[in-house]
């Protein structure tokens, strides 16, 4: 296997960290969504309501994190055999999960501000986002852009899930640079 530059192990931490958070956040919120479609309150819908907040609302705050990592050091180059439109592809995918790893949660947290809903975990509150009033037609109109950039952003972890596993299949050093 060739022998690459790793990501720093601070940005390696992060993004496990935050890959786990994320692949939590998707099914909780489909599943207390379907289950408030359903109608079915209590104590689990309450929960999954409190633990999607709490923990989407971290993904956000861990972007800040996230991005000021980005800026101070450098992502390692990529192999110069690695074909240019396969780097501009990856580069591209990447810079998308960036921006929908700002907007879905910035969302959210709109959209439980104009509510407002902004409970979580413990009985402790978010604070609400500056300049969002309280509004229900809103908040119904935020949720929705939420939920289909939500969706986008599980498809294009999909399209990168594939593409580490196809490279740590072909050996080529490029998924060892983030473990
Ligand atoms: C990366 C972070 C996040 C992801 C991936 C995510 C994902 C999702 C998904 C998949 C849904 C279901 C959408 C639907 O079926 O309509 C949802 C719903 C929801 N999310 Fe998030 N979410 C994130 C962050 C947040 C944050 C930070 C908040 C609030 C602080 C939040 C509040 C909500 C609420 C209240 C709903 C239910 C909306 C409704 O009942 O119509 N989410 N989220």
């Amino acid at each position: 296997m060739p022998s690459m530059e790793k990501f720093p192990v601070g940005w390696r931490l992060l993004h496990w960290l935050m890959a786990v958070m994320v692949l939590i956040s998707i099914p909780t919120g489909l599943w207390m969504a379907s289950r408030a479609e359903a109608d079915l309150w209590g104590e689990l819908t309450n929960a999954l309501y409190s633990w999607h907040k709490a923990i989407g609302f971290s993904v956000l705050l861990l972007m800040v994190l996230r991005i000021a990592i980005k800026v101070r050091y450098k992502t390692p180059p990529y192999p110069q055999e690695m074909p240019r439109k396969l780097q501009l592809a990856a580069k591209s995918v990447h810079h998308l999960l960036y921006i929908l790893l700002i907007l879905t949660p910035l969302l959210g947290w709109a959209g439980v501000t104009a509510f407002p809903a902004l409970v979580t975990v413990g009985g402790y509150d978010l604070p609400a986002m500056p300049l969002v009033p309280e509004d229900r037609e809103l908040a119904a109109r935020l949720f929705e852009i939420h939920g289909v950039l939500a969706i986008t952003l599980a498809v294009l972890i999909a399209v990168h899930i594939a593409a580490a596993f196809r490279h740590m299949f072909r050996k080529d050093g490029i998924f060892r640079r983030m473990v």
